[in-house]
């Protein structure tokens, strides 16, 4: 059987991935493409929906973004957003114009004629917009749905041709109802029925993995990181043995992150782990070396140095388990390439590797994989980990890394990251660790004179790590991580809290 399926055709609005979970959190399946996609593409795509999101263009500026108008005569339902609502409009002879007040924000928004899309949701209700063009003249054979008072074409739709218009948000949640907007969408004018379920997805790809991998041997490089993880127990359930995984200890990770990983895969998943221990190898390389980027370099050169060792030891490999997910692959609306985040994965493993990649959860966002991992069995301390860079704590050591400072630093990591717990913070904060420097103060600690090093605590907020807040923690938890970091970690008599966001400043200290 075919799974029903919606096209996102993204226009580089800031919410067309959020568009994307949406329709999945009512168990559609959809993938997102760029808006011009070619009409081949779509059709041989056969969606049984297709969503426009909205985008900072005008649909009046030169070679303004558009899909192939072919699109709207498809006799698919279609379901424009903001500017994929003007368009829709612009593209069928309507009017669009810039209106005389941009509106951002919260909009009460009135129904004014029965509609499939407004079916079950109060007659007035509050939406998010954020526009500054408007449709003013409705295309041929179309009818107003919703106004607002700024905006009297708020919603548009030509019933026959299953084409609609929004130039609200429902995909934010400011706008009260606007998943049964989108449920109505998908449910009522698409006619569908949500197939897209993750057990079914967990089912599925097992069976594809096996088909593909058969007898042959799958290796992975087991970091402990949410993505390599949860692709790793997918594949072991599909191949069991046949999975080797290698997990390096680099001497880098946080307090007890060893011990754990390997209780958590070897002892609970009882899966098949080669534990590497490298740590003086990594700590004799890195001996004396000071600029961050030289010390990224080397901790990618030797993980992959050791990760070839332990290869070779196990003969005849021929695939690669890789946590790649869905927003790694998306190529965004306004084709920008850095979306594709660079030190994604394990340590960076060379292309050149004779391997084929096996990649489950391509398809998946991080909630999902999250999810996923939940109906896998993953413990929740692996599903939630923070983001943790690939050089691990080498970054965190500034400038030159020593044995000791990694002793202190793994203390008051540990410090920082169990109160931040203790406080019910973790999933608030997005990543909240201690940073090591290079200097050296005095203070008074009993009688005595000290002169030792200072921690420094970063805790930020974030969506996706491209931009960060400082966290505003509370004193009383400032406080306590302070005083239990000068009183239990040897060698540090101060503590300071970084209160730069980005940018100008980055997550890391290197
Ligand atoms: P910055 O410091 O650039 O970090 O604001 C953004 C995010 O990326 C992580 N990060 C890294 N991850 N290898 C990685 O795998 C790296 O070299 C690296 N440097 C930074 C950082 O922890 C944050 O989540």
């Amino acid at each position: 059987m075919e799974r029903e399926m919606v096209l996102v055709l993204d226009f580089g609005g800031q919410y067309s991935q959020l568009i994307a979970r949406r329709v999945r959190e009512l168990s559609v399946y959809c993938e997102i493409f760029p808006y011009d996609i070619s009409y081949e593409e779509v059709v041989e795509k056969n969606p049984q929906g297709i969503i426009l999101t909205g985008g900072p263009a005008s649909v009046h500026v030169e070679n303004a973004p558009a899909c192939d108008h072919r699109i709207f005569e498809m006799n698919i339902p279609v379901l424009g957003i903001c500017y994929g609502m003007q368009l829709l409009a612009h593209a069928l002879e309507g009017v669009v114009k810039g209106g005389k007040h941009r509106e951002y924000g919260r909009a009460q928004l009135t129904v004014t004629r029965d509609d499939l899309l407004f079916s079950g949701v109060p007659q007035d209700m509050q939406v998010w917009m954020s526009h500054g063009d408007a449709v003013h003249v409705l295309p041929q054979g179309f009818v107003q749905t919703a106004a607002t008072s700024n905006c009297p074409i708020a919603a548009m739709c030509h019933k026959d041709k299953k084409l609609y218009g929004v130039q609200f948000h429902p995909e934010v949640k400011h706008t009260a109802y606007g998943l049964d907007i989108l449920r109505n969408f998908l449910y009522e004018v698409c006619g569908l029925k949500g197939d897209w379920k993750l057990s079914d997805f967990i089912a599925e790809s097992v069976a594809d993995i096996k088909a593909k991998v058969g007898s042959k041997k799958v290796l992975c490089a087991l970091s402990g990181g949410v993505d390599s993880s949860v692709a790793a127990v997918l594949v072991h359930r599909a191949v069991g043995d046949q999975l080797v995984c290698v997990f390096v200890d680099n001497g880098l990770l946080r307090k007890d992150e060893p011990e754990q990983v390997i209780n958590t895969f070897k002892g609970q998943m009882h899966m098949n782990l080669i534990f590497a221990d490298a740590r003086e190898r990594f700590l004799r390389r890195l001996s004396g070396v000071t600029e961050p980027e030289r010390k990224r370099k080397i901790i990618g050169e030797e993980f992959i140095r050791v990760f070839e060792e332990e290869k070779a030891k196990l003969g005849d490999i021929q695939y690669l388990v890789q946590g790649t997910i869905y927003p790694d692959v998306i190529e965004s609306g306004t084709h920008i390439a850095d979306t594709i985040k660079s030190h994604h994965n394990v340590g960076g493993l060379p292309e050149d590797m004779d391997f084929e990649l096996l990649e489950p959860l391509r398809p998946l966002f991080k909630d999902e994989v999250r999810l996923l991992g939940e109906e896998l069995g993953i413990p929740s301390h692996i599903l939630w980990r923070q983001p943790f860079p690939g050089p691990g704590l080498g970054v965190r050591v500034l400038e030159e890394i020593t044995e000791d400072k990694l002793t202190m630093l793994k203390e008051a990591d540990a410090i920082v990251r169990e109160e931040i717990s203790k406080a019910g913070l973790d999933r608030e904060i997005w990543q909240a660790f201690a940073v090591l420097p290079p200097v050296r103060s005095v203070g008074v600690m009993g009688d005595e004179r000290t002169y030792a090093h200072p921690i420094i605590i970063r805790a930020v907020v974030s969506d996706d790590a491209m931009t960060a807040e400082w966290a505003r923690l509370p004193y009383e938890l400032l406080d306590t991580m302070s005083r239990r970091i000068v009183n239990e970690v040897q060698g540090i008599n101060r503590v300071a809290y970084d209160i730069t966001s980005k940018p100008p400043g980055t997550i890391e200290w290197e």
